[in-house]
């Protein structure tokens, strides 16, 4: 992904939303931020999507994050599509009981419009093999979560065809907020609960003093001392 990648800071760009205009910055204030994009209004996928994204909006906010949809088509069009998503929350509960959804759950976060594909641009979000009708330039489903310090710290790139899931960015945030606040890491497949790794930079005796609950070294062939698990919150 050429462009704004893995801590460059947000640029802080004016957008006009589903609730008015503002800038970037200021929208993220010292929060965590998901910032994720469609490619387009009316459209399967998306539907699906923001309809996730609504239901999930109180996992998101007990975790401190913001939202920030985008979708490059204009207000009255979001406003219109916002009907459908919500209707739809109904619906597909009706079909999947899904114990993160909250069924009927309304679109809260705000929609960016980029009629004319500056932000996308700004934001890597372009995706080279899709146009729109008109032959315009559409977003990937890109996915940005953004740290209280507006730098990005993790981005999802999918394609149209592809639809995103909502339990992993819950998941990559819950390992993101946790590498924020301890100097570890999560395993493969790891999932809140699961025991952690203590990062290489710490060593045993640091590792003591952070970590009081104790930790396990992996006894490896090589007898080096590099794998180390404990739990954190
Ligand atoms: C969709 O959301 O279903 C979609 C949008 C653009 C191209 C293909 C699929």
């Amino acid at each position: 992904m050429p462009g704004l990648t893995l801590g460059d800071t947000v640029p802080n760009l004016a957008v006009d939303t589903t609730h008015g205009k503002m800038k970037l910055h200021d929208f993220i204030g010292d929060a965590w931020t998901i910032l994720f994009s469609h490619p387009g209004d009316f459209t399967p996928v998306c539907t699906t999507e923001l309809g996730k994204m609504a239901a999930y909006a109180p996992e998101f906010e007990r975790r401190g994050v913001k939202l920030l949809g985008l979708s490059c088509d204009d207000i009255e069009s979001h406003k219109a599509w916002i009907k459908d998503i919500e209707a739809f929350t109904v619906l597909s509960n009706l079909v999947h009981c899904d114990r993160r959804s909250k069924p009927g759950a309304k679109v809260t976060y705000q929609i960016i419009a980029d009629p004319n594909r500056e932000i996308i641009r700004e934001l890597n979000m372009v995706d080279a093999d899709e146009k729109d009708a008109s032959g315009k330039e559409v977003p990937s489903r890109a996915l940005h979560i953004v740290g209280p310090d507006k730098k990005i710290k993790l981005s999802f790139l999918y394609p149209a065809s592809t639809g995103r899931n909502m339990d992993e960015v819950v998941r990559v945030l819950e390992s993101l907020q946790r590498a924020a606040k301890h100097k570890i890491a999560t395993p493969c497949n790891w999932k809140p609960g699961d025991p952690v790794v203590i990062s290489p930079s710490v060593s045993n005796e640091q590792a003591k003093e952070m970590f009081p609950q104790g930790f396990k070294t992996a006894d490896l062939p090589s007898k080096k001392d590099y794998l180390r698990f404990t739990h954190v919150d």
